[in-house]
This record gives structure tokens, C-alpha cells and sequence, in this order.
């Protein structure tokens, strides 16, 4: 993006396993935020422009070949990319979507364990210049998670996955966090919602 720092928009990325409680966080980061003078688009994939929500219902529903998966994910996100996400920042705008490209690679990657190269291959095509500044990963062991999903609505084709997939998807984003050079900052998730307040906080310091 040519636009100096100044003049740029931010975009911060949510994400965290199923009933790792990431929904309710985003509120208080959208009033922080606000609070602080910025103007604030949430957004969220699968979804987040009127063709992604289609693919959204489809993914969320349909049995498919998990690479059709894959690249429904990447589709909904060129779509969003570009009608809400880069015209957003460019506006100086600060951008928080409820999950991006992390997620594809923890659930597609380490959860149906699509290879990892497949999934560069289509970052690269889908966003090659973008990536989030910030990325807040929620993150509770998985009995916590279970027991906060089962006590909320019908589930999805994701949700109703068994305990290991979701094994293989918090390793997953816990290795990409553990790499990521301070992108990723992970959130502990059964902290009380004061105690996870004040690390959002924390984490948001240097922005606001
Ligand atoms: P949500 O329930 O947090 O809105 O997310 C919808 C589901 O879609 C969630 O189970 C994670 C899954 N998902 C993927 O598998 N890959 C992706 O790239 C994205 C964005 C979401």
C-alpha cells in the first residue's frame, strides 16, 4: 500500500476456536477504539459483503471436498478484500474483522490437514500485500470451549466437529502466534471479562 502510516486505516483480526468467547470481546474493542476517535468497520469471514454471506451459508452447511472449503474461504475473502477491507484502510479507517486468513490455516490447514503450501499458494494470490496489524487470538483449552458452544445455539458443520479437530486447530494457531513476531497476541480466554478487558487493553496501548 503506498499511503504513509499516518493516512492508513488499521485492521485488526479476531480469531480463536469455536465458543472461545472472541464475539463478545469485539464490542469492547469496537467502543475502545471509538472511544479513542477512530472510525471503526467491523466486518467478518466467512462473510462480510452481501456475495460472502452467500458462501458463508454455504460453507457453514453443505458437505464438501474440504479444498472446495478452502477455496470458498479465499473467495468470501477476495470479495471482502476488496469491497471492504482495502478501501476502508485507504480511507483511514480501522477495520476489525471477526475472523481472516488465520483461520483457513488453522481450520483447513492443521484441523482437516489441507497442506500447508496450498494454502500460501492462495494467500499469495488472494492478498498478497495485505496482512493484519494486529491479530487478538482467543484462545481457552478445549472442555471450556465445548461447554460454552453446547450451551448457545444449533451448531455448524464446524461447531459439530469432534474434540481432536479442534486439538489440531488451537496447535495450529498457537504455532502461527509463537511465529509470528508479535502480530499474533493470544488473549487467555477463562480469564474473567474484567481480567480479559485489561489485556485488550494491553494489547491495543501502543495504537490508541
Ligand atoms: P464464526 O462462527 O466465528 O463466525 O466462524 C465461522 C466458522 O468458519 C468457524 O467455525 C471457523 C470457520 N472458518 C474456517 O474454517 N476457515 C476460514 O478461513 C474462516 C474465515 C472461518
Amino acid at each position: 500500500m503506498n499511503q504513509t502510516d499516518a493516512t492508513r486505516g488499521r485492521f485488526i483480526t479476531f480469531e480463536g476456536i469455536d465458543g472461545a468467547g472472541k464475539s463478545t470481546h469485539i464490542g469492547y474493542v469496537t467502543s475502545l477504539l471509538k472511544g479513542a476517535g477512530k472510525r471503526v468497520v467491523s466486518t467478518r469471514e466467512p462473510g462480510g459483503t452481501p456475495l460472502g454471506e452467500k458462501l458463508r451459508d454455504l460453507v457453514l452447511h453443505e458437505k464438501m471436498h474440504l479444498e472446495t472449503e478452502a477455496l470458498i474461504m479465499f473467495a468470501s475473502r477476495r470479495e471482502h478484500v476488496a469491497q471492504v477491507v482495502e478501501p476502508a484502510i485507504a480511507r483511514g479507517d480501522w477495520v476489525l474483522s471477526d475472523r481472516f486468513t488465520d483461520a483457513s490455516f488453522a481450520y483447513q490447514g492443521g484441523g482437516r490437514g489441507l497442506d500447508r503450501a496450498k494454502l500460501d499458494a492462495l494467500e499469495q494470490w488472494v492478498h498478497p500485500h495485505l496482512q493484519p496489524d494486529l491479530t487478538l487470538l482467543f484462545d481457552v483449552p478445549l472442555d471450556v470451549a465445548r461447554a460454552r458452544l453446547s450451551a448457545t445455539r444449533a451448531l455448524d458443520k464446524f461447531e459439530m466437529e469432534q474434540a481432536d479437530f479442534f486439538a489440531r486447530v488451537r496447535g495450529e494457531y498457537l504455532r502461527r502466534a509463537a511465529e509470528s513476531n508479535g502480530r499474533i497476541v493470544v488473549i487467555d480466554s477463562t480469564q474473567t471479562i474484567d481480567e480479559v478487558r485489561a489485556a485488550l487493553q494491553a494489547a491495543l496501548e501502543s495504537w490508541l
